[in-house]
C-alpha cells in the first residue's frame, strides 16, 4: 500500500474534526452517523475542493502558470474555492459561469468578486455542450495577451484531483484507529464524481473494509458509475495506483436529485431546517442536504440497519445557502 504522492501544496487545515452526531442518531433510531467536517477546511477557502486543489494547483504552479481557468455553476464552490487559493497564491482566476450577467451578486459570486476573479458568464445550452472548449478559447486568448493559463476542470474532478480524497482516507483512517471506531460505511454527495473516485481509490489503496456510497445531486447512476470509473481508472494509470478496481465498486444511490440541480423541494428545505435546529448541523441546499436527505430516506427504507457506523462527508457549500435565503425564511 505504500504510494507515491504527486507534489501537493498546503491549503486546507487538516485533520478536519469527525463529530458524532448523537441526538440524531437517537432520532433516526438507525445506525450510529457521523461526521468528517470537511466544510471546516477554511473558511472562503471551505469545503471538499481544497483537497483536490491542493494537487492541482501544485501541478499548476509546477507547470508554471500564473493564472487558473476554471468553469461551474452561478454558485461554485469549485469557483470560489479556485479564486480564492489563486488570489491567496498570487495567481489570477478566470470563471466561466453557468449564468447570466446581472445576476445578483450573492454566496459564493460575491466571494469570486472580493478576491478578483474574472467571469465569464456563458449560457446553460452552452455550458452543457461546450464549456470545455469555451475554457480553451479563453487560455489562448489569454496566453496571447502574457499570461500562463491552466485549465482546471469542473469540480477539479481529473486524476490528480482524486488524490486529494485518496490521501483524505489515510486521514480518515489514523482518525478511526485513535478513537477505535469501524465504520461500514463513508456517504459523500456526487456533483462531479472526483470525491467519490478518489474515497473509492483511498478504499482500495490502504484496504478498507467499509463501503463508499454517493448521492448523486445531478444526472443519474449510469452517468456517474461510468464518469467515477473513468476517473479513478485514469489515477490508477497515471499515478500507478497499486489497485483493482471494478465497475461494480462504484456505488450511487440515485433518486434524490428533486427538482434538479441546484433547485430545492420543500420537502429537503425542511429537513435542512430540522437538521440545523435539532443538531446544530448546517447543510447546503445543493449537495450535502440533497445527500444528507438521501440518507435519511434510505434509513427509513432499511437500506441501513441499526448498529451499523456511518461516516458522513460533509462537503461544506454553506456560502450556496445564502442566495437561497427566501426559502428558508418562512418560521
Ligand atoms: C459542497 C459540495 N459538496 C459536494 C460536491 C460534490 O463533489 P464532487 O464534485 O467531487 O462530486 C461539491 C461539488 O460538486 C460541492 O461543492
Amino acid at each position: 500500500m505504500s504510494f507515491k504522492y504527486p507534489p501537493r501544496i498546503h491549503l486546507a487545515n487538516l485533520p478536519t474534526p469527525i463529530e458524532k452526531l448523537e441526538k440524531l442518531s437517537q432520532n433516526w433510531d438507525g445506525p450510529e452517523i457521523y461526521v468528517k467536517r470537511d466544510d471546516l477546511t477554511g473558511m472562503a477557502l471551505s469545503g471538499n475542493k481544497i483537497r483536490k486543489l491542493e494537487f492541482v494547483i501544485a501541478d499548476a504552479r509546477e507547470r508554471g502558470a500564473d493564472l487558473l481557468i476554471t468553469c461551474g455553476g452561478i454558485q461554485s464552490n469549485h469557483a470560489r474555492a479556485t479564486a480564492v487559493a489563486a488570489t491567496k497564491l498570487g495567481m489570477k482566476s478566470y470563471l466561466v459561469l453557468r449564468g447570466q450577467e446581472g445576476t445578483d451578486i450573492d454566496g459564493n459570486l460575491l466571494l469570486d468578486f472580493l478576491v478578483g476573479a474574472k467571469v465569464k458568464y456563458i449560457t446553460p445550452e452552452d455550458y452543457a455542450t461546450r464549456v470545455d472548449d469555451i475554457m480553451e478559447e479563453l487560455a489562448i486568448q489569454l496566453k496571447k495577451e502574457g499570461h500562463h493559463p491552466y485549465i482546471i476542470p469542473e469540480g477539479a474532478s481529473n486524476e490528480l484531483g482524486a488524490i486529494g480524497y485518496m490521501a483524505a482516507i489515510n486521514e480518515i483512517s489514523r482518525q478511526l484507529d485513535d478513537i477505535e471506531l469501524v465504520i461500514d460505511y463513508i456517504v459523500c454527495a456526487v456533483g462531479s464524481g472526483g470525491t467519490h473516485s478518489g474515497l473509492l481509490l483511498g478504499q482500495k489503496l490502504y484496504q478498507k473494509k467499509f463501503k463508499i456510497i454517493g448521492f448523486n445531486v445531478c444526472d443519474d447512476e449510469v452517468y456517474f458509475v461510468e464518469k467515477i470509473n473513468r476517473i479513478s481508472h485514469q489515477a490508477i494509470r497515471r499515478f500507478g495506483i497499486d489497485v483493482e478496481l471494478k465497475e461494480q465498486d462504484v456505488q450511487i444511490i440515485d433518486g434524490y436529485v428533486g427538482e434538479g440541480y441546484a433547485l430545492n423541494r420543500q420537502d429537503e428545505i425542511d429537513f435542512m431546517k430540522q437538521t440545523a435546529h435539532g443538531q446544530g448541523l448546517i447543510l447546503d441546499p445543493v449537495y450535502t442536504g440533497k445527500a444528507f436527505f438521501g440518507l435519511k430516506d434510505q434509513i427509513s427504507k432499511g437500506r441501513f440497519k441499526k448498529g451499523e457506523k456511518i461516516l458522513f462527508i460533509h462537503t461544506g457549500g454553506i456560502f450556496g445557502l445564502f442566495p437561497k435565503r427566501k426559502l428558508f425564511c418562512n418560521p
